[in-house]
């Protein structure tokens, strides 16, 4: 048991990919503190992760909106109540806003709204559970901390606000691998493309553009990036903080 009498936070965790990190902690002995802005997916991660850990005991679910101050509060407080203190927190929430533009020069043609709602939903959620869960790590000397950036942080034509918003998941990664330093890990992990609803909005085409692109011909699973997420919020990955891991199928050395 990896991760025995610890307790996790995930976001995004009725999701694909959260809920399969979710699922993947409590196999490992975790109590696990899950959110997702939908009611609906939510209960499907808070059966799931139950299921996982043996007992509808070591879960508690909340439904939030990851980007406002006072929802997330609720939610670190209604963990610790339960649990005590928190030492893992998963950051899965992310992704794409908005329509993107049929055609050359995205960013030309893009809205301010989507460029802002993108920054919203990929580094909002971070800044606040950062800033309630961090505090309680350091005075116990003990925490991890894992983000979702993606191999397009390193910029993608048609998906500017994406890479850019993935790139400042990145840096505040190192920045804070360096402020939390000695006793808080701090990493991110840069999916390729990974079976999830962005394989709906790629369209089947776009998918084998992908699948190709891999050096390993075929696309991520959620439990690709589950078993990562894995080593690296346990002790085994205890030696490892401030690392941006490509976790791509090859995706990532292709590019
Ligand atoms: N799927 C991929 O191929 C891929 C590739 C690179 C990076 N990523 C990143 O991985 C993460 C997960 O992606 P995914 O494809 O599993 O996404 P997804 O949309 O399938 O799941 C994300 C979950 O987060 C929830 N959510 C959305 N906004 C929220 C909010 N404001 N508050 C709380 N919950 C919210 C959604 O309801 C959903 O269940 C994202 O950060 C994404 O940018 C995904």
């Amino acid at each position: 048991m990896r991760m025995k009498d610890r307790v996790a936070l995930v976001t995004g965790a009725g999701g694909p990919m959260g809920m399969a990190v979710a699922k993947r902690f409590a196999e490992e002995g975790a109590s696990l503190v899950i959110t997702d802005i939908s009611a609906t997916r939510l209960a499907e991660g808070e059966r799931a992760v139950a299921e996982a850990a043996g007992s509808a005991g070591k879960v508690v679910a909340l439904r939030t909106n990851a980007m406002v101050r006072g929802e997330v509060e609720e939610l670190v407080a209604a963990g610790r109540e339960k649990f005590g203190s928190i030492q893992i927190l998963a950051n899965i929430v992310g992704g794409y806003q908005g329509q993107h533009y049929d055609g050359p020069a995205d960013l030309v043609h893009m809205t301010e709204a989507r460029w802002d709602a993108t920054m919203q939903l990929n580094l909002k959620p971070g800044f606040h559970l950062v800033q309630l869960l961090a505090p309680a790590m350091l005075e116990n000397g003990y925490g991890k901390i894992l983000n979702i950036s993606s191999v397009n942080f390193a910029g993608e034509a048609g998906s500017a606000d994406y890479g850019a918003a993935k790139a400042g998941v990145a840096s505040l990664t190192r920045s804070l691998a360096m402020e939390l330093a000695p006793h808080v890990n701090v990493n991110a992990i840069a999916p390729g493309i990974i079976r999830t609803r962005v394989l709906a909005m790629l369209g089947p085409e776009n998918a084998e553009v992908y699948r190709e692109r891999s050096l390993l011909k075929r696309l991520g699973e959620p439990t690709d990036i589950a078993n990562t997420a894995l080593f690296l919020c346990s002790d085994e990955g205890g030696y490892i903080t401030g690392e941006i891991l490509p976790v791509s199928g090859g995706i990532w050395p292709a590019l």
